[in-house]
């Protein structure tokens, strides 16, 4: 049943090129200039009204959603809020007619995400979820999904859910942003091309696998880790902050690095290791000279980049170095260290990873 891996989550990590390639099958046009999405229920007009577009969401849902906010606000120019679904249930969210909720969930029944989304429907609004389980109550109550296929998630820890959220609102984003006339053909066509490009790149990514596995030796017995990254990569931080705080018990933050001299710098010694997203993007420079900062102070530090450079060689203690892709689909590729670097970390200290204390896969009460 875990098909020669040793927990299901690491099986799960190495499902993600086909769940990203089942993700993406079918909603694409022939052209290849043109996202389908044939459960959305809205028509391109009723799409082309909305005005506010709320993403709510839990945990990794509401990682995904933070990265979604990057590709709607810039693909489709419309401004997006995130919020957690226990937080928005419960502050009278700003929902009329004129607006879109776009509920985020693996499992499909997590308490406070569907209280969310009747909240929207209470006060006249549209619910779209992007969902992995089938007719789950997340699904059904809304007004369209977009599922992801990432196939049955066991392990506790979500991996191969969170990547193909991510693609899902990808396709999403592209989709709103030729109903909204913000994207042309040609965008669309070069979008199209690089997603189809993903599967291959992730695979690529994943050969990281046995580097990865010597680094998590040598991390191991810290007991705090702090992750960085800016952009579209912030909330890959925040995400790979929590998977190593859920299989692996131990403590870590994610933080925008550019936030760091506002208060976390103080932490910098050499027992903090940290960890920093950094792809050749328009803040790179700004990340390395942040993560100069963290050496500087005795720091330790692991980063995860496209760009093979020696200033960021000389600036860190190891590099996962990942394949490029564009921008806006990068937080897909290095999502994937950072979940094998937990994984490995968790199996070292010896940890139930697949069943983590505390911890239920699907959080039905609130
Ligand atoms: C983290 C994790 C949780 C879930 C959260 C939302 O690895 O699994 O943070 O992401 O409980 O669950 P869903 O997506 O099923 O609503």
């Amino acid at each position: 049943e875990k098909g020669g891996y040793r927990h299901f989550m690491l099986k799960e990590i190495h499902e993600q090129p086909r769940a990203i390639a089942d993700t993406i099958a079918g909603r694409i046009n022939e052209d290849k200039d043109r996202v389908l999405l044939h459960d959305l229920n809205l028509s391109d007009d009723q799409l082309a009204q909305f005005d506010r577009l709320y993403i709510v969401a839990c945990g990794t849902s509401w990682h995904a959603g933070l990265v979604g906010k990057f590709l709607i606000e810039k693909l489709a120019r419309l401004s997006v809020e995130v919020d957690i679904a226990s937080e928005f249930r419960y502050r009278q969210p700003l929902v009329n007619e004129r607006t879109l909720t776009l509920v985020i969930s693996q499992s499909g029944e997590t308490a406070d995400t569907l209280a969310a989304l009747r909240e929207s429907h209470e006060r006249g609004g549209k619910v779209v979820a992007i969902c992995n389980v089938v007719e789950s109550s997340i699904a059904r109550e809304s007004d369209g999904v977009i599922y992801t296929h990432a196939g049955p998630e066991i392990g506790v820890a979500s991996t191969k859910a969170f990547t193909t959220q991510l693609v899902a609102l990808f396709l999403f984003a592209l989709h709103l942003g030729r109903v909204r006339t913000m994207l042309s053909s040609e965008q669309l066509r070069e979008q199209i091309q690089a997603l189809l490009t993903l599967p291959r790149k992730l695979e690529q990514a994943l050969e990281l696998d046995e580097q990865i596995e010597s680094v998590a030796r040598q991390f191991m017995h810290a007991s705090d880790f702090l992750y960085l990254g800016r952009g579209n990569q912030y909330p890959i931080a925040l995400e790979g902050a929590l998977k190593l705080k859920e299989i692996s018990y131990i403590h870590a933050e994610g933080y925008p690095a550019g936030e760091m001299k506002h208060g976390p710098i103080a932490l910098i010694d050499e027992n903090l290791p940290v960890v920093v997203v950094v792809p050749k993007n328009d803040t790179y420079e700004k990340v390395v000279s942040n993560m100069e900062e963290v050496r500087a102070r005795g720091g330790q530090i692991i980063s995860i980049s496209d760009c093979d450079s020696s200033d960021l060689h000389s600036a860190s203690d190891a590099v996962f170095a990942v394949p490029t892709i564009s921008d806006d689909l990068m937080p897909v590729i290095t999502s994937v260290p950072l979940q094998l670097l937990s994984y490995h970390i968790a199996v070292f200290k010896g940890t139930d990873v697949d069943q983590p204390r505390n911890l239920a896969k699907s959080v039905t009460v609130e």
